[in-house]
């Protein structure tokens, strides 16, 4: 009997039925059809089924009007959480080789292949809208994307932090005491902190992340830019063993619980990481280092954080902040006014602390 695999980002179970539906079928239809649980197998053209994707997307309910800005930020994060639900029962089926299973279809076996591997099962069954994401992924790690600071692009891999913002990577190269240091960078994502550290003199850079392809995409672009002979980079949760003389992070910034594996980088249940993060540096500094804490303030905007508590965490670990520099945010969003979060996102501020143990610095 042929293999099938069932690939979701979410975690959801394979389907335990899958209904064909082709061109002929309308999106109010197709929503109808998903709401009362049904999962659609397209088989179609690749580009109706696309637009048939939008279309079922337009026809989703809008955000309520909120009476706070966590209110708003949470009917968001539901209505997007609806939107996945909804779209990710649109379906389709990839044979042995990768070839999608519809007319008109381009080419996707790369961008599969560079996220799951070799084709382990004879089809594979995934959702329309994460195929479409890898395809988009998969542009960008071939195009490459330039980061200011940065001397060569970096090739991010799908489903990996991507610095499209610009205003911490900015803050960041205002750090001057670089050069020989020794570097933990906890988080790292692509790379993009540590390497442009290393690419400023830093002698070497030891890197986590919890996500194995974030740790992939990190290896690859240090070699990409002749900067693995001083990088290593480690799957492990939070700091690596050992001392270095600055400890770097861009934590996931807003105290939430995440809802699938892309979130861990945004979303920080109980401030776990910041916390962990905060707990063990003193004793990963080695003495006069640092530590370089990246953090937007829009918890705090939403009133999920206090405007007082980071000062009060540091305070109970004994850490003093040395210095502060902040940047308005710049992505996107930020200037977008048809955004219901436009108050507090206009306003975001991200601060890089430098971070010491101990008493109080003069200046
Ligand atoms: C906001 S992103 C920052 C990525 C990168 N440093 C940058 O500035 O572009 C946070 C990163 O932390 C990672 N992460 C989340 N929880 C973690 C944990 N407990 N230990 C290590 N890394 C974690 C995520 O996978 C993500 O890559």
């Amino acid at each position: 009997m042929d293999s099938t695999s069932w690939r979701s980002e979410s975690g959801e179970p394979a389907p335990s039925k899958l209904s064909p539906v082709d061109d002929r079928l309308t999106a109010d239809t197709a929503l109808r059809r998903v709401r009362r649980g049904e999962y659609l197998l397209y088989t179609g053209d690749f580009h109706n089924a696309k637009q048939l994707v939008g279309a079922m997307a337009r026809r989703l309910p809008h955000p309520p009007a909120a009476r706070s800005p966590l209110e708003a930020f949470r009917a968001e994060r539901r209505a997007r959480q609806l939107e996945h639900d909804t779209l990710s029962r649109i379906v389709v089926a990839l044979d042995r080789e990768y070839r999608l299973e519809v007319k008109r279809a381009p080419d996707v076996a790369e961008a599969c292949r560079q996220v799951w591997g070799k084709p382990e099962a004879d089809r594979t069954l995934v959702s329309l809208k994460t195929l479409l994401g890898m395809l988009g992924a998969a542009e960008w790690r071939r195009k490459g994307l330039a980061v200011p600071g940065l001397e060569g692009k970096l090739h991010p891999h799908y489903g990996v932090y991507l610095p499209t913002r610009t205003d911490y990577v900015e803050l960041l190269l205002s750090v001057t005491d670089v050069k020989g240091k020794q570097v933990f960078d906890v988080g790292t994502g692509t790379g993009v902190l540590s390497f442009i550290l290393l690419q400023r003199g830093a002698a070497a850079v030891t890197a986590t992340d919890c996500d194995s392809r974030a740790v992939a995409c990190a290896r690859e672009n240090a070699e990409r830019l002749r900067l693995s002979k001083r990088f290593q980079v480690l799957e492990t949760d939070l700091l690596p063993p050992g001392k270095a003389d600055l400890i770097v992070s861009n934590p996931p910034w807003i105290p939430e619980p995440p809802k699938n594996r892309v979130d861990r980088a945004v979303f920080d249940e109980d401030n776990r990481f910041l916390l962990g993060f905060l707990d063990g540096l003193a004793a990963h500094l080695n003495p006069g280092g640092q530590g370089l804490l990246l953090l937007s303030d829009l918890a705090v905007l939403l009133g999920l954080r206090s405007p007082e508590w980071l000062d009060e965490q540091l305070a109970q670990r004994g850490l003093v902040v040395k210095w502060k520099r902040s940047a308005p945010a710049r992505h996107g969003k930020a200037k977008d006014k048809s955004d219901p979060l436009h108050a507090a996102r206009s306003r975001e501020i991200t601060t890089l602390y430098g971070i010491v143990p101990g008493a109080p610095v003069a200046g």
